[in-house]
């Protein structure tokens, strides 16, 4: 247990889910906020609610938060295979699974938590909820470079998850250029086509397929035709690891059965490419950004949203104002009921301006 050095409150601090660029900072916003506005102490826990089922934690001190701002991954780590609810352990080579959320609370009660901060994504605000209608008191702080969580017009991580994707696909097309090819970046994204739609529009790329605009391969080959007609001999596909052809399913790599969500997508890619190279003839590349999106430094514009995220939900804490998600609307700072917004997914409106504006630059989406 730890105890409260003079009697000070303590607010707990978990990042659950996917690592993200901007998770440090948030940690940072938090841990400064507690302890230099509120006088409170700041208890971490480790790898997300694998810590708080354990109750595995470290005490964070102003040192250990300083110099992290700008630095990749998560100080405290984070897992997206444990969930409370749904926690998986194997037994005799068959994955058995516990309710291990009374675990959870315990942990929260022996530690006379006066709250807990949770970073992280629709799955991890899904499993806050249900923590928070068992009496703990939750504050969300939401994270994820799909941007797919709900109640929020941004998550932190996103624009550098962008950036990165960006950059990748201008060297790629320096490739498929000197080889006149097509060449296709497979971005993450989950079930939402925000990355690819926006690292695709801010990578000039020629097609666009995301999962809210099922695709036919036929559109896609007469598009990269026409191109070629135009005397361009070569393009840029963006496709969305969750883009699915019409009437057809998305692609699963895996499946991790321990996960709260076990399908992991991939190899849409590698299907569009020999539908593209067997119909249509066209020398095609695939590159798959995987990881390399959710690693790295953040952004300027994602540090700056990690540290009002992070002070909100500090100053929520001290105010006792619990069971919401900090978010940002427009360019002003709100919080949302947990329960509004636990499990909801954001995807891309298929009106939404920018995919208005990707055609008007003559961006194909496959339909
Ligand atoms: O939610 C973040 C994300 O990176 C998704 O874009 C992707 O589908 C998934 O996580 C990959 O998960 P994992 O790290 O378990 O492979």
């Amino acid at each position: 247990m730890l105890m409260a050095r003079n009697k000070r409150k303590v607010l707990g601090i978990l990042t659950s889910g996917g690592d993200c660029p901007g998770l440090n900072a948030v940690i940072r916003a938090v841990t400064k906020t507690a302890l230099n506005d509120y006088g409170l102490d700041v208890l971490g826990y480790k790898d997300g609610y694998h810590g708080l089922v354990t109750d595995k934690f470290v005490r964070l001190r102003g040192d250990d938060v300083s110099g992290i701002l700008s630095r990749g991954g998560t100080i405290l780590g984070t897992s997206n295979t444990h969930d409370p609810y749904r926690w998986a352990e194997t037994n005799r080579g068959k994955i058995v699974y516990h309710d291990h959320s009374r675990k959870a609370a315990a942990s929260y009660r022996r530690n006379k938590l006066l709250g807990l901060v949770i970073i992280g994504g629709d799955g991890t605000m899904a499993t806050a909820g249900k923590l928070a209608d068992m009496g703990l008191d939750i504050i969300g702080v939401p994270k994820t470079i799909d941007n797919d969580l709900a109640g929020t017009d941004r998550t932190f991580g996103f624009d550098t998850a962008v950036q990165t994707a960006a950059e990748a696909i201008d060297k790629l097309r320096d490739t498929a250029q000197s080889h006149h090819r097509v060449m296709i970046a497979e971005v993450m994204g989950r079930y939402a086509g925000w990355l690819a739609l926006n690292s695709g529009v801010a990578g000039g790329a020629d097609v666009i397929l995301i999962p809210e605009i099922p695709y036919d391969l036929a559109k896609v080959g007469e598009a990269l035709k026409a191109r070629s007609r135009r005397g361009k001999r070569f393009s840029i596909l963006v496709v969305a690891e969750g883009a699915k052809p019409l009437g057809g399913q998305m692609v699963v790599a895996r499946t991790e059965a321990a996960s709260p969500d076990p399908v992991r997508l991939g190899g849409v890619g590698q299907a569009i490419a020999r539908g593209i190279e067997n119909i249509h003839g066209l020398d095609t590349r695939v590159t798959v950004l995987g990881h390399l999106q959710r690693g790295g430094t953040p952004l300027a514009s994602d540090r700056v949203l990690c540290t009002r995220f992070g002070v909100k939900a500090a100053e929520l804490a001290a105010a006792g104002l619990f069971g919401q998600m900090v978010a940002l609307r427009g360019n002003d700072l709100v919080s949302v009921p947990l329960k509004q917004v636990a499990g909801k997914l954001s995807l891309v409106p298929t009106d939404h301006p920018l995919i208005a504006a990707a055609r008007a630059v003559g961006t194909c989406f496959g339909d």
